[in-house]
């Protein structure tokens, strides 16, 4: 068995890692398009037109931006009115917020397990822990793989759920042809700094449904 490079071995990557945040004269344009417009509030013309371009890039209709991919939760269950006395199912294999969003609109997180090939929420754990107090699940697409979209739809139909998409990590990201944002009722993208797509800090939603824009 080989030697691994802990133990003296070859590395297996000698090259450094491609900086990050990559971005170049046209971002730097941007920001200072903005900067000099004077209207640096989330009402300003670039927050509509960076909404309605990432929506519709993913599929949506509507984007709505926010501070962070925290918020993007908690806007969305709040939206599909979850509250006290909910449940809401969430993989245990993500970031914390999956989970903390839930507890901050006073719902309860159920941990339904993951899948051990995608590390994404299994549809049959996800099933087991369907309560009558159930209201909504949120599978996230880890690490940019999608999760079992065509089977936590059927179930989420089956018992009246709401389908959120925590979509943080799967900016340009697809599930049989479809992209991720675009595939639950309402999807959930983060702009935090180690994100395929950052801003430092940010987040956007994403949904088809008018009136869940609207809420
Ligand atoms: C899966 C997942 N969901 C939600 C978030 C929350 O995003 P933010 O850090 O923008 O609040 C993150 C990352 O930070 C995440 O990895």
């Amino acid at each position: 068995m080989a030697k691994l490079a802990i133990n003296g071995g070859p590395p297996v990557r000698t090259r450094p890692w491609p900086r990050w945040p990559q971005w170049d004269e046209r971002e730097e344009q941007r920001v200072r398009d903005v900067l000099h417009s004077d209207d640096w509030g989330g009402f300003a013309p670039v927050v509509a037109e960076f909404e309605h371009a990432f929506a519709q890039y993913h599929g949506a209709a509507f984007g709505i931006a926010a501070v962070n991919g925290t918020q993007t939760l908690v806007a969305a269950l709040m939206a599909v009115g979850t509250g006290p006395g909910d449940e809401v199912i969430v993989p245990p294999y993500t970031f914390i917020a999956t989970a903390s969003a839930v507890r901050l609109v006073g719902a309860t997180p159920v941990f339904a397990d993951i899948e051990a090939d995608t590390y994404n929420l299994d549809p049959d754990a996800a099933e087991a822990a369907i309560t009558s107090r159930t209201r909504a699940m949120i599978p996230v697409h880890f690490a940019g793989h999608a999760a079992d979209i065509d089977r936590l739809t059927v179930l989420a139909r089956r018992h009246g759920l709401v389908l959120i998409e925590d979509a943080a990590h799967a900016h340009g990201a697809s599930w049989r042809g479809r992209m991720c944002g675009s595939l639950g009722d309402v999807g959930s993208f983060s702009f935090q700094s180690s994100k395929n797509m950052t801003a430092g800090e940010g987040g956007v939603l994403t949904t088809n449904d008018r009136a869940l824009a609207d809420a």
